[in-house]
């Protein structure tokens, strides 16, 4: 309920608009203290809402909420049919993966969940995945393979492929892909993608794909701890989430169906196009080894391929290295 109110109160601000303390409770059905508590705690979020005696409270810039209608109208103008799975929006949650894991049993293949906010946010390798209010894509999906473990190898490269196609098509340029699944512009990271296996029945698995995209983010995120960057900085102008979920769910369903039926191999030369470490030196870091190698590509079923000391070797685990020293 609480949270209700709050949501009401956010959407009735979203416009950037002033609404008086009293327009804001008799919407929410609350007293004009607790619209006060309220926006005290959407501030606490991050959101820069002021107040002005007489005439109330105002963001300072209008934003853009997620919307399920507007996700589902922006797919269906997209793909010409409604999004086959249903769709979970909420405002601030812990990880938008823990939303699709703890409602496995109640879920489609296909269904997601996206956030405004999360307060725990995850990202690879045990890495924490900064989430600011309204700010950037943060979507997981629950996807059921058919065909056993064996099948998923390059899952989270056609994924990262899928993200870089809506990229594209929002009219950023130059959208790359770093082995096994980050998405870079300038070599610096736009996108993120974690896949995390659930477990199996028979030779069902259950798989959570969760896709983190910058979109607009704040000035001071002084947290992440490798070069960044976002499509408004890329694009020059604003971006409407609910159309970029849209185009990237579109997208996803697209290559989730061809990689289910045909595997890895028909994605291999897209992925080469986009491969920002093609024919470049790479330090790839595995556990506790660091190999130093070329970009030779991907193999068959999504390794990475690398020349090592006048020989090309297959590696399946680890990341390519960006960070300092
Ligand atoms: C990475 O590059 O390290 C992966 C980042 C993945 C972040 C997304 S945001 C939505 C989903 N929920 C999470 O907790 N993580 C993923």
């Amino acid at each position: 309920m609480m949270q209700k109110n709050r949501n009401i109160i956010l959407q009735a601000l979203a416009d950037g608009q002033f609404r008086s303390g009293t327009e804001l409770g008799e919407l929410a059905g609350v007293t004009r203290t607790a619209v006060a508590k309220h926006v005290d705690a959407l501030k606490a979020l991050g959101l820069d809402i002021f107040s002005v005696r007489g005439k109330g409270y105002k963001l300072a810039q209008p934003i853009n909420l997620l919307v399920v209608d507007k996700i589902q109208a922006a797919f269906q103008q997209r793909s010409g049919v409604a999004y086959p799975a249903s769709m979970h929006v909420v405002p601030l949650i812990d990880s938008t993966n823990t939303y699709i894991k703890d409602h496995l049993y109640n879920l489609e293949s296909g269904a997601i969940c996206t956030a405004e906010s999360q307060s725990a946010g995850r990202g690879r390798q045990g890495r924490t995945w900064v989430s600011p209010f309204a700010s950037s894509i943060y979507l997981s999906m629950y996807w059921r393979f058919a065909g056993g473990y064996q099948t998923l190898s390059g899952l989270s490269l056609v994924v990262g492929l899928a993200v870089a196609d809506a990229l594209d098509d929002l009219g950023i340029s130059g959208v790359q892909l770093k082995w096994p699944n980050d998405i870079y512009v300038n070599m610096q990271k736009i996108a993120g993608i974690l896949i995390e296996i659930e477990g199996s029945v028979g030779d069902e698995v259950d798989c959570v794909i969760g896709l983190g995209v910058n979109v607009q983010l704040p000035e001071n995120v002084d947290t992440i701890d490798q070069p960044f960057t976002d499509c408004v900085t890329q694009l020059g102008q604003r971006v409407d989430r609910n159309t970029l979920i849209a185009n990237i769910l579109y997208y996803l369903h697209q290559s989730l169906n061809t990689f289910s039926l045909h595997g890895m191999l028909p994605f291999k030369e897209q992925w080469e196009r986009r491969d920002a470490f093609f024919h470049k030196p790479v330090i790839l870091l595995a556990g506790q080894n660091s190999i130093s190698g070329i970009g030779m590509g991907i193999g068959e079923t999504g390794a990475l391929l690398l020349q090592v000391d006048g020989e090309i070797k297959a590696f399946h685990g680890g990341e390519i290295s960006v960070r300092a020293g």
